[in-house]
């Protein structure tokens, strides 16, 4: 198991500073996202709504995007935050995307405490699955 230090308060921060760029008129429920990369960046995403309701970004959505436009890399540790900022789980689909992207033993802060992305996401379909098709070495 890998053993990062995380500066939760940091991740905190950014997430409540992303929320507060949030546009979700339709819900009025904005949504701020961060994350740690395991370089040290942190990066950070907010939900951006539709009047096609359907076509509506996740915070989720955006934090990955953030983590492609700052240089790419994995990410150690994520915090969510509803408009109170109050710790948010992230939805079925956003785990899916932070799995993609996780580095060994990502941490995330959840309604009860740090767990691991393998304990919100377990069994997870992931990119395993490609690597090992395309593994010609087998
Ligand atoms: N939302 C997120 O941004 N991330 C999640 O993980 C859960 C839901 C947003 C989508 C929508 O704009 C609002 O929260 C209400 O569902």
């Amino acid at each position: 198991m890998v053993e990062r230090y995380v500066d939760w308060e940091a991740l905190e921060s950014a997430a409540v500073a992303a929320m507060e760029r949030a546009y979700a008129p339709y819900s009025k429920f904005p949504v701020g996202a961060a994350a740690l990369t395991e370089d040290g960046r942190i990066i950070s995403g907010c939900n951006v709504e539709n009047a096609s309701y359907g076509l509506t970004l996740c915070a989720e959505c955006a934090l990955v995007g953030a983590l492609h436009m700052s240089g790419g890399g994995r990410l150690a540790a994520f915090y969510c935050v509803d408009a109170q900022g109050a710790v948010l789980m992230p939805c079925g689909r956003c785990r899916q995307l932070l799995y993609e992207f996780r580095a060994p033993g990502m941490q995330l802060m959840t309604t009860q405490g740090i767990k691991s992305m393998d304990q919100v996401l377990p069994d997870a379909f992931g990119p395993e699955i490609w690597r090992n098709l395309n593994d010609t070495s087998k």
